[in-house]
């Protein structure tokens, strides 16, 4: 297919620390697979970690090792343009004038802000007066405006590349239904046909969301339930062989609790069908022993972790060749996106005297 004839993708990961399961198999592992039909832009979503992870010691080692873990899982610098968000300057210009046309109220709303901004006061439990909580004036913990505005960049990351295709996990869906709520009210409020409106992108399936290892729902950073791509063989085996279960079924064919039901669903993400078939099995006539399931399971995940963990430990020191993939990929970035930026200026009225 020609270049300008294909569909361009957009996706990026915040650079809070190593790439985990969760991370490659709802969303690296799709970059990868999309790099030879479309045209892709995948970025390090610096500017996003900034919301939660604001030390600037930590900044530029935490790009330098997703942007090690993209090259490593097989993202082909050839293929795709591959950048740093803070190298693009027109998304953080795109960024204010986009804000003008967010709402606070539907940010306040957003789940993931709920979460993050009832973390940073330290708030347990999931009650609704958190607007309360943040509006009230205790002055020791407060949440800050990048977090609620975090949407509005994201929505910026997307349209400022116009986007059709962002290939993300299921906690990223409120997210993109958001920027397809921005993208309409710009191009109804200036009475101009100018967004599309993106979607997210799997391969004839659900979006999927890898469960954690301590019987969580899902695998993230924060929640200190992960695999990493980086994790040793050691390391790895321990974490699957410690992660939690139960007593065993009682009688056949009970339902799973949710702990047993995770490690299935990560097996159905990394084993071949009729192994996951015999734990099942082993499951429901109640011969199954927890010991060997994790055993085959930890298997499965070495062989898909091991090689990209290789590649990682060579690439990541090679910092001239890190340079050099996102120079390059900041210079096509922004030529995209300062043709959207003159547009999108254009259009709300700024314009030269
Ligand atoms: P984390 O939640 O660990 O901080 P990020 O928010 O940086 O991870 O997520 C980066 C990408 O990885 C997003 O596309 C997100 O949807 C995906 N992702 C993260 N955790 C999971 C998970 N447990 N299952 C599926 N996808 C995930
Ligand atoms: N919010 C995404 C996450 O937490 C990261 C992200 C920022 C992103 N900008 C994006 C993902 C644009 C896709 C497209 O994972």
């Amino acid at each position: 297919m020609a270049e300008q004839d294909k569909k361009i993708v957009v996706s990026g990961i915040r650079s809070t620390g190593n790439l985990h399961l969760g991370n490659y198999l709802g969303a690296l592992s799709k970059f990868v697979r999309m790099q030879d039909d479309y045209d892709c832009r995948y970025f390090i979503a610096d500017l996003h970690a900034l919301t939660t992870h604001p030390d600037p010691k930590q900044m530029q080692e935490n790009v330098k090792s997703i942007l090690a873990e993209y090259l490593a899982a097989g993202l082909d610098p050839e293929k795709n343009t591959i950048f740093v968000q803070s190298d693009v300057p027109e998304v953080s210009e795109m960024y204010l004038l986009l804000n003008m046309h967010a709402g606070i109220g539907e940010l306040m709303r957003t789940a993931s802000f709920k979460d993050k901004a009832r973390k940073a006061l330290g708030i347990a439990t999931e009650g609704d007066d958190i607007e309360k909580e943040i509006i009230g004036n205790n002055t020791n913990r407060s949440v800050n405006a990048g977090l609620l505005t975090y949407p509005v960049l994201m929505a910026v990351d997307i349209l400022i590349q116009r986007a059709n295709l962002v290939p993300v996990g299921k906690d990223q869906e409120q997210h993109l239904e958001l920027t397809r709520r921005f993208a309409r009210r710009f191009n109804s409020f200036y009475g101009v046909d100018y967004f599309s409106e993106p979607v997210n992108f799997n391969f004839g399936a659900n979006a999927v969301k890898v469960p954690g290892l301590d019987g969580s729902g899902k695998m993230g950073k924060s929640e200190g339930n992960c695999i990493y791509l980086i994790d040793d063989e050691k390391t790895l085996r321990k974490k699957v062989m410690r992660a939690v279960t139960d007593e065993g079924p009682k009688e056949p064919n009970q339902t799973p609790s949710q702990p047993v039901e995770n490690l299935f669903t990560l097996m159905e993400l990394v084993s071949e069908p009729d192994v996951v078939a015999h734990y099942r099995n082993a499951y429901a006539d109640c011969s199954i022993r927890y010991g060997d399931l994790k055993k085959q399971l930890a298997e499965d995940i070495l062989k898909m972790t091991l090689p990209i963990r290789e590649r990682i430990l060579d690439i990541r020191g090679n910092d001239q060749y890190l340079s050099k993939v996102v120079a390059q990929g900041a210079e096509k970035a922004r030529e995209y996106a300062s043709a959207t930026l003159r547009d999108v200026r254009e259009i709300m009225g700024i314009k030269k005297l």
